[in-house]
């Protein structure tokens, strides 16, 4: 209801201008101790990756990048919440505009580049707060890094979150970082999986708990080139895998004056394509690697095909933006029941 008043307001300001307000204002809200007591919707608990969730949505990566509002998207009632994408050093991004709204397709093309107050800022956000719901925390280089040395970043962000985060999300898909998708192939992916794994199981020992790692994965790959990657994910007994990230591609469709700015869309256009590519890594590799869903969950209805096509957790960002925290409560009462 609120949100409906305030969209108008909202979609008539730049797309980023809005979305600092946004943020800010959630942030000033916990800070006051406004969701204080407010607990994620617990009507179909989920256990994945050992973990236990009150409920299958999640917050999609991206939305919060310095996990600045976890307390609101709590109070939303979201059963888990992924912040970042965290890089070692902090970084602006790309230069602005950067983010685009598509209204009349419920799109949204992003070029961000991962602008974020680096890793050390978003685990002494961690510290100050009693989560209510499993966080994840989305990994990822900094601009400056050479490819063969991104190892290196993903092992410190992985290093520093570790006694913090419920599950690490290793980000190799954004569209937005050059070259960065060629990390999902290869003597690349296993550069940066064989170490992580290796501190993983050092990590697990110092604190007594094992954080899994998953990896996020472009909509963008041709099946082969996911196969192979789902080969290598599971001989390297990666824990989960997230379908998917924002696509470079643009549907012929796609009528509006921005379609053609550089970026990942995100939104309505790319339910097909990540949806398909859910029922795809699902036919393969069955219940082995536990499936989370994002890409264009704009309704109850969507949210329940993904997990029809095999994905045990769902994400959304883009249908958020559009629908406002309406939907959260929308997708969960109208879950299936097992
Ligand atoms: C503005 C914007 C910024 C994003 N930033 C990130 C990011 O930092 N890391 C990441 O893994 N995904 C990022 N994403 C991708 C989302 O997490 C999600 O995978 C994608 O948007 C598809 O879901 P949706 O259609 O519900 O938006 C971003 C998406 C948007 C729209």
């Amino acid at each position: 209801m609120l949100y409906k008043a305030v969209r108008p307001l909202l979609f008539a300001c730049d797309a980023e201008v809005s979305h600092e307000v946004t943020l800010w204002t959630l942030k000033k809200l916990g800070q006051f101790g406004f969701f204080n007591h407010a607990k994620p919707l617990s009507q179909h608990p989920v256990t994945c990756f050992n973990l236990t969730f009150a409920n299958p949505l999640g917050l999609a990566a991206g939305l919060d990048k310095n996990a600045d509002c976890i307390p609101a998207w709590s109070a939303m009632g979201f059963g888990f919440v992924e912040v970042g994408t965290v890089t070692p050093k902090p970084q602006l991004g790309n230069p602005k505009p950067r983010l685009f709204r598509l209204a009349n397709h419920s799109a949204i093309i992003n070029r961000m580049g991962f602008n974020n107050k680096g890793v050390d800022y978003l685990v002494s956000r961690l510290q100050q707060m009693q989560a209510t719901c499993p966080i994840g925390v989305n990994i990822g280089k900094n601009k400056d890094t050479e490819l063969n040395n991104a190892w290196q970043d993903y092992v410190t962000c992985y290093q520093k979150v570790y006694p913090f985060a419920d599950y690490v999300t290793v980000n190799i898909s954004s569209p937005n970082t050059p070259e960065l998708r060629k990390l999902q192939q290869g003597d690349l992916l296993k550069s940066i999986l064989v170490p992580l794994k290796h501190e993983q199981r050092l990590l697990a020992e110092k604190y007594h708990k094992a954080v899994p790692i998953l990896v996020k994965i472009a909509p963008d790959l041709t099946d082969d080139e996911l196969f192979t990657l789902l080969d290598d994910l599971l001989a390297l007994q990666i824990e989960g895998i997230i379908a998917s990230n924002t696509t470079i591609e643009r549907p012929a469709y796609l009528k509006s004056p921005q379609r053609d700015e550089v970026g990942g869309l995100s939104g309505e256009p790319l339910f097909e394509r990540s949806t398909r590519m859910i029922q795809t890594i699902y036919q393969r590799v069955g219940e082995s690697l536990p499936i989370v869903a994002a890409g264009g969950i704009m309704s109850s209805k969507q949210a329940n095909a993904k997990l029809a096509a095999g994905a045990k957790l769902i994400q959304i960002y883009s249908g958020l933006i559009y629908q406002g925290p309406g939907l959260v409560k929308e997708i969960i009462s109208q879950l299936p029941t097992n």
